[in-house]
């Protein structure tokens, strides 16, 4: 039975496992335990953290009757397997995207998470952004008229020298795609998050821009290894250019790079419709860009002047800046309050809990990573699944 407050456990340590430690705090949760590569590395971390207790693996983590819901925080190859375990033994699931290395695999623990009564949530973050909740209802209200374009770019320069490597690289960690999987995911989520739109074919050609890179591997976002390495052949993409067309006659772009010299965490999206258009810039999130024939205007983030969802997001005054931790605090205290089940049951006119994006929208975006995969390979448009 679930406690309060929840009790949470997290499977790994590295970059992204302390964003969802310092938010499963802020949403009031209980962490009760870390696990890392080791149990070594788990137990440093549980120290250098805070955290009370280190299990000696994630499978130990996953299954432990002290722990009410998992974030699975690990390489990618790991996230089926950790999932599945979780969700057999009766614990919500929060799993880092890409939530599988494969579409199969991403729809097969999508049906395991709907049958199971259980949650399953995926961190598509972005969407937490006060300023790209806006656009959503902007551009969902009609009243821009329909949307024409989508496009866009998420580009990103940790990857871009051959000295720089990470699991992520390899294809058996990371998956047998990384630039998209890793980073494109996100900027598909969002835009079809926003625009109600579906991707529903594409074409795609992706580049690897060094065929060898250091065999000695970094952590996510660190600068390279001083000296010189071995090096080891790349079977993954540094970058992809897609053209799309989506099911309500839009058409679109977009580039996804790890390799752009100066552009750190660049998730830029435009969408045009008839009427105006809407720029979500994730570097500049505190804005969103308004276009029109007459001018373009840059909106500031003050609840006062935004929609209901996006003043909820809005947990600052104006210019006290969100972030990227702030969107992570929202979508975790969303399935944390989701998880923790309703305080009093829902009376007249109660409203509906926030939505957060599951397991099914990863699966969506696994299915673009296998269509950006296949038409890369044969060089030709390819049509996405639409479930
Ligand atoms: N949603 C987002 O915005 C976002 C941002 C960054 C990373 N991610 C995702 O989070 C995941 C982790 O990425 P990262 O950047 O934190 O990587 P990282 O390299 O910084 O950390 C990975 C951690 O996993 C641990 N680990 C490795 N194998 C393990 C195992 N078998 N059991 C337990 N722990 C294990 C390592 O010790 C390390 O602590 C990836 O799937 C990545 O795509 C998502």
């Amino acid at each position: 039975m679930t406690q309060h407050p929840l009790r949470v456990a997290i499977a790994g340590a590295g970059m992204v496992a302390r964003v969802h430690l310092d938010a499963a705090r802020r949403a009031g949760s209980r962490v009760v335990g870390i696990a890392a590569s080791t149990p070594e590395r788990g137990k440093l971390a549980a120290a250098e953290l805070g955290v009370p207790h280190a299990f000696a693996s994630a499978e130990e983590l996953v299954t432990s009757d002290e722990v009410d819901i998992v974030h699975i925080c690990t390489p990618n190859d790991r996230h089926r397997p950790l999932a599945e375990l979780a969700l057999r033994s009766g614990k919500h699931v929060v799993c880092e995207k890409p939530l599988a290395t494969s579409a199969a695999d991403a729809d097969a623990l999508t049906a395991l998470a709907a049958g199971s009564g259980l949650l399953a949530a995926v961190p598509f973050v972005y969407r937490y952004h006060p300023m790209a909740a806006e656009a959503r209802t902007r551009v969902r209200s009609g009243a821009l008229g329909p949307v024409h374009l989508l496009h866009g770019h998420y580009l990103q320069d940790w990857l871009a020298d051959s000295a720089d490597s990470n699991w992520r690289v390899d294809p058996v960690a990371g998956g047998p795609s990384r630039a998209f999987a890793d980073i494109g995911s996100h900027w598909c989520d969002l835009a079809e998050w926003i625009t109600g739109h579906r991707i529903t074919e594409l074409v795609a050609a992706t580049a690897t821009v060094h065929g060898e890179r250091s065999a000695a591997r970094a952590g996510t976002f660190a600068a390279p290894g001083a000296g010189p390495a071995a090096t080891e052949p790349v079977g993954t993409e540094d970058a992809a250019h897609l053209l799309f067309r989506t099911d309500r006659g839009a058409t679109g772009s977009l580039l996804v790079s790890q390799v752009s010299p100066g552009r750190k965490n660049r998730l830029w999206l435009e969408v045009d419709a008839a009427e105006a258009s809407v720029t979500f810039d994730q570097e500049n999130p505190e804005t969103l860009l308004l276009g029109r024939r007459t001018g373009i205007e840059a909106l500031a983030r003050d609840a006062a002047l935004l929609s209901p969802e996006a003043a909820r997001l809005s947990t600052l005054p104006p210019g006290h800046g969100l972030g990227y931790y702030d969107c992570f605090a929202a979508f975790v205290r969303d399935v944390h309050t989701a998880a923790a089940g309703p305080v009093s049951g829902p009376g007249p006119g109660a409203a509906e809990p926030p939505a957060f994006p599951t397991f099914a929208d990863a699966a969506r975006t696994a299915a673009l990573t296998d269509a950006v995969l296949a038409s890369a390979r044969t060089r030709s448009w390819t049509e996405v699944p639409a479930a």
